[in-house]
């Protein structure tokens, strides 16, 4: 047995019951099972990260659009203990605003976990140790992922080319991009990145992961803060593009008219300011609030295209361990008549 499967053996809590699936990581953040409701700029408000957290995954709160300033993130931390007593984290985007106040604020609630992305992840780290609090570092590589590992990041969560939202610049997929990171470092690996039902929580953990960060998914959910269009403009939507590209941010997104519009410009070398002008904060407003799906931004990885309902976030959990939960058994008795054959 090589030391990768070994490791990949003692991941997994096999035969822990109906009520949990344990890895390392669901016991670094004591949560049942090892489901991460990514950072949702805009949409991941108290309501879906506490329902996340509830049904027994880990949900999120994102500071980007929606707890920006300590005191709208210490009402949002709030609203969330009101409805959970379950561990819930708060995502932070670094290299935006000033990080420390809202740090603060994290560690006077005693909030359970926090995620960085976008940036050097060291000062928050720093600021957060003797604090108790884990850090999630998302990372797009095996170097990153060392990088986050030697500044002290409890879990990594690898984000592959198939995920929604901004990207690394890799370009790696989650079937390449996962086996590299575990293969870098020794601290418990999170994949995401087209991952949207239980076939792919399944898969993630038999690549060796520790479990899944599912970001798109958790748009089409009933506690979303999203207009119910782009809710419905998410179903079974198989064209999604990567914008910015250009500028250096690539993310994915919605292949309507202002992401075709959008790529226009690209390609045909509008200047650095004025692209940035047209992805701003509005952008993304005209979709997420205001639900006009042609005329914005809606940020969509490919697993839109695995997406058919809009059940609660409960239902949903419930949904994804039970056909994990399948695919392993199926896979575990194949692999049981090789090894009888
Ligand atoms: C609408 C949208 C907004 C996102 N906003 C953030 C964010 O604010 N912070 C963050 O760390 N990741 C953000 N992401 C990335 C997700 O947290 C997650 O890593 C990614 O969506 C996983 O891939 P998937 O969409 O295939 O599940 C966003 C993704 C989407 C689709």
């Amino acid at each position: 047995m090589t030391t990768q499967s070994k490791r990949a053996d003692q991941a997994v809590g096999v035969g822990s019951g109906q009520d949990r699936i344990e890895t390392r990581a669901t016991r670094v953040l004591g949560i049942r099972y090892p489901i991460i409701q990514g950072g949702l700029a805009r949409i991941a408000r108290a309501e879906l990260a506490a329902a996340v957290s509830n049904a027994g995954g880990l949900g999120q709160i994102a500071m980007a659009g929606v707890a920006t300033t300590p005191d709208l993130l210490r009402a949002e931390i709030r609203k969330a203990k009101a409805i959970t007593s379950a561990p819930f984290a708060i995502n932070f985007p670094l290299g935006h605003l000033k990080i420390d106040p809202l740090l603060e604020v994290v560690i006077e609630e005693g909030v359970a976990a926090v995620s960085l992305t976008r940036g050097d992840p060291r000062p928050a780290i720093a600021r957060l140790a003797g604090s108790g609090i884990r850090v999630i570092v998302l990372v797009s590589g095996p170097e990153q992922a060392k990088k986050a590992e030697q500044a002290g990041a409890d879990v990594v969560a690898t984000v592959g080319y198939e995920g929604g939202g901004h990207l690394g610049l890799s370009d790696l997929t989650t079937f390449v991009g996962v086996p590299l990171v575990m293969d870098a470092v020794r601290i418990p690996v999170v994949a995401g990145g087209g991952i949207a039902d239980g076939r792919g929580l399944a898969a993630a953990l038999t690549l060796g992961a520790d479990g899944v960060e599912v970001g798109t998914r958790f748009i089409a959910v009933r506690e979303a803060f999203a207009h119910e269009n782009y809710k419905a403009a998410l179903l079974r939507a198989a064209d999604t593009v990567i914008v910015k590209r250009t500028l250096r941010q690539p993310g994915r997104a919605l292949a309507n008219d202002w992401a075709r519009d959008f790529l226009k410009a690209e390609a045909s070398g509008t200047s650095r300011e004025e692209l940035l002008g047209m992805v701003g904060a509005e952008a993304n407003e005209r979709g997420v609030f205001h639900g006009d799906t042609q005329g914005s931004l809606l940020w969509a990885g490919q697993a839109a295209a695995l997406i058919e309902d809009i059940p609660t976030a409960q239902e949903f959990v419930e949904r994804m361990v039970a056909q994990a939960r399948a695919s392993l058994e199926r896979v575990s008795a194949m692999a049981g008549m090789v090894r009888a054959a």
